[in-house]
């Protein structure tokens, strides 16, 4: 663990107006641990980045957005930079999260062109990767996973690996209430840093944090958290819950 950050993510996904975030930070504000072992950060819809920058400031959390364009600018209307984030202050950019792929045409080819736009513009990406039901139980999750992160990383070099995160999603667990088992995640996060093993070596691989996502709350944080290659998670329901968003913070500490 010592080689690499924990870093406990919340993913708003699409709930919370601008209001609300200011309430969540107020509530926040009285419930969060003073020291913390672990960097927080929260990604909120691009409209209510700047809100929740100036809300969280004092709090030590940072700002992440949900999901960015690859093309640095130009005639493409309604998408919005790495660069235009960047200036916002956002340090981190989810890439390939399961529903962006299932309902917006994401692909494992524009989720590397994300990921190198990401890099490229200084910050850092969480790589969504995950199998599905019907592919767990066809037995070919690890092939599966291995590939979503090859096709993410194609192409970045050894240097910007560090400031990936690889987040372990399986879309069956997400908003699901069913959470995969410690073990069941601990294996394929185990997978995960085998696969970058193999494409970048030993030392930059235990450097790499992995995350995992999938109801995620106060009661099984710990137990995934204690998991040798789970060094953090992605939290969606429970990231609306000021107390369950401190609580995990907490099992992470
Ligand atoms: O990105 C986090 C997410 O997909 C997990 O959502 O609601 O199952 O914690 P949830």
């Amino acid at each position: 663990r010592r080689y690499r950050k924990t870093v406990i993510a919340g993913n708003w996904k699409m709930n919370m107006t601008a209001t609300e975030t200011k309430k969540f930070a107020e509530e926040l504000k009285k419930i969060m641990p003073r020291a913390k072992w672990c960097d927080t950060l929260i990604c909120v819809p691009a409209c209510n980045i700047q809100t929740a920058a100036k809300a969280f400031k004092d709090l030590r959390i940072s700002v992440g957005a949900e999901n960015v364009y690859f093309e640095e600018k130009g005639a493409y209307t309604g998408e919005i930079s790495a660069d235009m984030l960047k200036d916002l202050g956002v340090k981190y950019v989810i890439v390939g999260h399961s529903e962006r792929r299932q309902y917006f045409c994401e692909t494992d080819t524009t989720v590397n062109k994300k990921v190198h736009a990401v890099l490229n513009a200084g910050m850092n990406p969480i790589i969504c990767v995950g199998e599905s039901l019907e592919q767990r139980e066809t037995g070919i999750t690890d092939e599966w996973i291995a590939l979503q992160v090859k096709s993410a990383l194609y192409g970045v070099p050894a240097d910007k690996l560090r400031r990936c995160i690889i987040a372990y999603e399986p879309i069956w667990a997400i908003g699901t209430g069913k959470t995969a088992t410690a073990e069941q995640a601990g294996e394929v996060c185990t997978n995960i840093r085998a696969t970058i093993r193999s494409l970048y070596g030993a030392r930059v691989a235990r450097s790499v944090t992995i995350q995992y996502g999938g109801s995620m709350n106060p009661k099984n944080a710990a137990e995934l958290l204690a998991q040798p290659d789970i060094d953090g998670g992605l939290i969606g329901g429970a990231a609306l819950k000021p107390d369950q968003f401190v609580d995990i913070i907490n099992a992470a500490n």
